[in-house]
C-alpha cells in the first residue's frame, strides 16, 4: 500500500484541468451493455473504479480498450453472460449499475450486492422496487440479486427516498426502461449532472428520453439501440476539490473544464467564506487571501452542495474564523475523516449528521489514513495547509476516484510524493507505529 507524503504549508497557484466525471463514466460504461454497436467514450478518467468496472464488463462479454488517442472503446463480443463477478462488484458501488442494462438487454441478471465507500447505509431497495415495477422478478439469494424478465414494460416509478432521489437507482431504472415496451415515467428522479450525462449517452444510442435534469423523466422504450461516441461530462467533484485546495492554501488556482452551472452551491459557499471567484470561459478561478469566514454548510442532492464535497469543506472550515457547521443530509454518517483531521490539529465535534467546527486551528503534520475516497481528499487538503510533512496512507481509496491527484497538485506547486510502504516507515524519524491499529502516530 502506497502513501502520500505531503509537505505543508504551501500556497497553490496555477492552472489545472479536470478529468471526466467518474460518477458519469461508470454508469455509462455499464449502460454500454445495451448497445448493439461499438461505444467510444472521450474523457473517461484514469481511476481504479474504471478499471474495476472494465473487469466486471469483461466477465459479461463487453471488452473495454483504451485507444491510442485516449478514448475508451467498448464492444460487446458475447451477449449471453448474465452473472456479474462478485470480487470487483464488491469493490465499488457502480458495479451494481449493470443490473438494469443486463435485465433489459439479456432478460436475466445475477449481480452481487455492491460495495463502495463506507459512508453509511447504502440500501438498494429503490433500485429493486423500480425494476420490479417494470416487470422484473427479483430475489435475493446469498447476497446476490437474481432478477429476470422476458421483456420489461413501462410503468410509473417513484425513486424518491427518505433523503432524496437515488443517483445510481435512477441510472439503473433509466437504463432498463429504454428497452422496455411502452412508456416509463420516473418520478423523484435524480437530477445530478452525471445522471443527465447518462441520459444523453442513452439518447445518442437511440433512446427516447424526455425531462432529463428534472424530477420527472419520461422514457419511451425502443426495440434496439445502436453504438455511439460520447464525451463524459467534466468532474464537478474534482473541480470543487481543487477550488477548495486553492482556498485552504490561500492560493490562486484556475480550474479548466469546471462548469459553473454544476458548481453553483459550492461557489456560493466559497464566496460566503471570503474567496474571490471568477467565472471565465471554460474555467473557474479562485483566489483566497488566507482570511476565511466560517459558514454553515448543508450537503444535499443537486443543486445543493454535494455530499461528495462535504469532507473537503469540513477540512476547509478548520481554517476559517468563527464557528461553523457541516450537515450531511444525504449520508448522515459520512464523518470517518474527522478522526484524522483531529490528528492534524482540527477542532471538530460530530453530533449526529453534523460536524461542528471552531477555527481557525493551526494544522500540524501527522500520519493519517484515508478510509474512503472523499475523506481521503479532505486529508490531502488539510495536509497541504498543515505545517510539516504529513503521511497519508490508504491512498488506494483516493485512486478509486481521482485521476492523478498528486501529479496535478504538484503542477500547482505542492510538494506531494508517492512513497512505497518500506520507505513510509524508514523516512519518518518522528513517527512510531501503533501495532494495534496499524496506524502511524506522531510521537508526543
Ligand atoms: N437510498 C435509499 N434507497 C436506495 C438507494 C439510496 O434509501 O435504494 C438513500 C441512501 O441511503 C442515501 C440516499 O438515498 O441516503 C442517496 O443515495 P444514492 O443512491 O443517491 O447514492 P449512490 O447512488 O449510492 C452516488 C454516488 C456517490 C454519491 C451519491 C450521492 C456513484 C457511483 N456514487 O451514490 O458518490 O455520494 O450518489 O450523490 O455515482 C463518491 O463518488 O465518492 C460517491 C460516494
Amino acid at each position: 500500500m502506497e502513501a502520500l507524503h505531503i509537505e505543508g504549508p504551501v500556497r497553490l497557484s496555477g492552472e489545472v484541468t479536470v478529468s471526466g466525471a467518474k460518477n458519469a463514466a461508470l454508469p455509462i460504461m455499464a449502460a454500454s451493455i445495451l448497445a448493439d454497436g461499438p461505444v467510444v467514450l472521450d474523457a473517461v478518467p484514469e481511476v481504479t473504479d474504471v478499471r474495476t468496472l472494465a473487469e466486471v464488463l469483461a466477465a459479461l462479454g463487453v471488452y473495454c480498450h483504451r485507444q491510442p488517442d485516449g478514448t475508451l472503446r467498448l464492444e460487446t463480443i458475447a451477449n449471453e453472460a448474465c452473472q456479474a463477478p462478485r470480487g470487483p462488484v464488491r469493490r465499488m458501488r457502480a458495479g451494481f449499475c449493470v443490473l438494469g442494462p443486463l435485465l433489459a438487454r439479456r432478460g436475466r441478471a445475477v449481480v452481487p450486492l455492491p460495495g463502495g465507500c463506507r459512508i453509511g447505509r447504502r440500501p438498494v431497495d429503490l433500485h429493486l422496487q423500480g425494476l420490479a415495477a417494470l416487470g422484473a422478478e427479483i430475489q435475493v439469494k446469498d447476497r446476490y440479486i437474481v432478477a429476470r424478465a422476458r421483456r420489461l414494460h413501462g410503468a410509473v416509478v417513484n425513486l424518491l427516498g427518505p433523503r432524496g432521489p437515488t443517483v445510481t437507482g435512477t441510472a439503473n431504472v433509466m437504463s432498463a426502461a429504454v428497452l422496455a415496451r411502452g412508456v416509463t415515467t420516473i418520478r423523484g428522479a435524480a437530477v445530478e449532472p452525471e445522471v443527465v450525462d447518462l441520459g444523453r449517452f442513452l439518447q445518442s444510442l437511440g433512446a427516447r428520453i424526455d425531462g432529463l435534469g428534472t424530477r420527472t423523466v419520461t422514457i419511451r422504450g425502443v426495440e434496439q439501440l445502436g453504438g455511439a461516441r460520447h464525451g463524459i461530462v467534466p468532474d464537478r467533484i474534482e473541480a470543487a476539490t481543487f477550488l477548495i485546495a486553492a482556498a485552504i492554501t490561500g492560493g490562486a488556482v484556475s480550474v479548466r473544464g469546471a462548469r459553473a452551472n454544476h458548481l453553483q452551491a459550492v461557489l456560493h459557499v466559497l464566496q460566503q467564506m471570503g474567496c474571490q471567484v471568477e467565472i471565465g470561459t471554460g474555467q473557474i478561478t479562485l483566489r483566497c487571501d488566507g482570511h476565511l469566514r466560517s459558514v454553515d454548510i448543508a450537503a444535499r442532492p443537486f443543486p445543493g452542495v454535494p455530499t461528495d464535497v462535504q469532507p473537503q469543506f469540513t477540512a476547509l472550515l478548520t481554517q476559517a474564523y468563527g464557528t461553523g457547521t457541516v450537515h450531511d443530509q444525504v449520508f448522515p454518517d459520512r464523518f470517518t475523516h474527522v478522526g484524522s483531521l483531529w490528528r492534524l490539529g482540527a477542532n471538530i465535534a460530530v453530533r449526529g449528521a453534523k460536524a461542528l467546527l471552531a477555527g481557525p486551528t493551526p494544522l500540524h503534520s501527522a500520519a493519517v489514513r484515508a478510509l474512503d475516497l472523499r475523506g481521503g481528499a479532505a486529508l490531502v487538503l488539510a495536509a497541504l495547509a498543515a505545517d510539516g510533512r504529513s503521511v497519508i496512507r490508504g491512498v488506494h481509496h483516493i485512486d478509486r476516484g481521482y485521476d492523478r491527484l498528486a501529479e496535478k497538485l504538484v503542477l500547482l506547486g505542492a510538494d506531494v510524493r508517492r512513497i512505497s510502504p518500506r520507505a513510509t516507515t524508514a523516512n519518518l524519524p518522528h513517527a512510531r507505529c501503533d501495532e494495534r491499529s496499524a496506524v502511524m502516530l506522531p510521537t508526543a
